[in-house]
């Protein structure tokens, strides 16, 4: 790092020159800033990415609605009478975009406190020590790729944006489907059927692996599978799309074997695809993989001065792996002693209702490196919180043989708040039986984590042996 706190318009070459302002950019910026170094970020769009604009913030807070209709229709279960109208989308969306507006304003505030130089602007890396931005050439020490992802499609299924669409269509939908089909059971078809059964529409999911949320452990899939059977929320799992066809009213999607479904609109949610092509990364001889850029344990890309973080490189597409990539980089190039992330013990919420929440392995990845594993579940039908709030699901340990837990997994409404009491316990590597001496407090979902434990323990208590 240079002693130079001056920027490029100053003269020399600033600390750091950012592509991208997403969870990882901005991430590493802030840090890089606070350690002294001066610091350009490069944004087309808005600071925030995809994570603040069109992923984690508008999604949760559709799902924050839906939850709201489900209370209300689920009212007389607790008592209270009370009668769901209608959901007002447009109120809806004015909601969202206030908690979106809200949190963009604190974070620009926040980034031009720290004195980040944003510029707006298409980036383009033209050399291993320089970006150029509107004819701008702003030469850097190091150079940080975070350009991120956009939704993928697959060939033959073309995106129109009205009856065809991704997430970042839906969110800026105007009106609720009578009816979709969603393709992909991954986080995002899972929170959009979670959302949109709320709000009244008939939902079909598509997937092309036998479960919903695949990467799960089974049985937390098997849960969720359960409950959106009793939402009412249709299931082809283990179905391959085939094709789809435009129809008077909106679409019909065929799969494999013969079998269709017509909707008013089908959602693809087959994953995203990282930011990559025409911005100079392979003359510049950064080494890519299918689009996504190459980098070690420490985010260093195949040239030395370059760095990736986020979307862009092949690790968990999640905006908190941004961040911990972010301020990972900017600890490195600072001189800081620096540890790779530990993807493994990385929490993974899908913040549909039911939630399904995991840190860890899975015991079939556990079995796969070769643990000797055991494991306890704890059905929340024994917890007096789950009854309360009326939410079924289970916590499962995944333990090795006389040794740590090695994963934690949940389903039920609220388990992605005791995630980090399970990342703890993971990341921590504690003993089935030191978690088991822990109180949790009576009567929370905590509970749940405690008893599944002490099962895993050999003293289950609210729980048969
Ligand atoms: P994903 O990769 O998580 O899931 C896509 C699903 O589509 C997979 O289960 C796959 O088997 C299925 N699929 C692929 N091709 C198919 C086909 N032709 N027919 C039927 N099914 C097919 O991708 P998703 O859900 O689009 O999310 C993208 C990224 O964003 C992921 O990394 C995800 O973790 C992240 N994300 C995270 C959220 C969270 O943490 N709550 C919320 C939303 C997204």
């Amino acid at each position: 790092m240079s002693e130079s706190t001056t920027n490029e318009g100053a003269g020399g070459p600033v600390d750091l020159v950012i592509l991208g302002g997403g969870s990882g950019g901005y991430a590493a910026a802030l840090r890089a800033s606070e350690l002294g170094m001066s610091v350009v970020m490069i944004e087309k769009d808005k600071v925030g990415g995809t994570c603040l604009h069109r992923g984690c913030i508008p999604t949760k807070a559709l799902l924050h609605s839906a939850e709201t209709v489900d209370v209300i229709k689920e009212a007389g279960q607790f008592g209270v009478n009370g009668t769901f109208e209608s959901v007002d989308i447009a109120a809806v969306n004015a909601y969202k975009g206030k908690v979106v507006d809200g949190l963009y304003k604190g974070l620009t505030g926040l980034v031009k406190s720290r004195n980040i130089e944003t510029v707006r602007g298409v980036g383009r890396l033209v050399s291993p020590t320089a970006v150029e931005v509107d004819g701008r050439t702003i030469e850097a020490n190091h150079v940080l790729l975070a350009t991120g992802s956009v939704p993928r499609s697959i060939p033959g299924l073309e995106l129109d944006g009205e009856r065809v669409i991704t997430s970042d269509d839906a969110l800026a939908m105007e009106r609720i489907p009578a009816s979709v089909v969603i393709l992909g059971a991954g986080a995002i078809g899972c929170e959009f059927a979670s959302v949109w059964s709320s709000f009244g529409a008939d939902v079909t999911i598509v997937e092309a692996l036998p479960h919903l949320v695949p990467l799960e452990e089974e049985s937390s899939s098997k849960l969720l599978e359960r409950a959106f059977r009793k939402r009412g929320i249709k299931q082809e799992l283990g179905a391959r799309f085939e094709s789809v066809a435009h129809t008077g009213s909106g679409v019909r999607v065929s799969l494999e074997g013969g079998k269709t479904v017509d909707a008013e609109l089908l959602l693809v949610a087959i994953g995203r695809g990282p930011v990559s092509q025409d911005l100079g990364y392979e003359q510049v001889g950064v080494e890519m993989d299918r689009g996504f850029v190459k980098v070690d344990a420490y985010c260093q890309t195949s040239v030395p001065t370059i760095s990736a973080v986020g979307d862009l490189i092949p690790t968990l597409q999640l905006a908190h792996v941004g961040f911990a990539e972010g301020i990972l980089v900017a600890e490195r190039l600072a001189g800081l002693p620096v540890t790779p992330v530990d993807y493994d013990g990385v929490p993974r919420v899908t913040y549909s209702h039911p939630e399904v929440a995991s840190v860890g392995l899975t015991s079939a990845l556990a079995k796969e490196r070769g643990y000797d594993v055991v494991e306890a579940t704890y059905d929340l039908a024994g917890n007096g919180k789950a009854r309360i709030l009326g939410t079924a699901g289970a916590v499962k340990v995944v333990a090795a043989k006389d040794g740590p837990v090695l994963g934690i997994h949940m389903v039920g409404d609220r388990v992605g708040e005791l995630i980090a009491e399970a990342q703890l316990i993971t990341n921590w590597e504690a003993l089935p039986g030191e978690v088991a001496q822990l109180i949790h407090p009576h009567p929370t979902m905590s509970e749940a984590v405690g008893e599944a434990h002490l099962a895993l323990a050999g003293k289950p208590l609210h729980s048969h042996s």
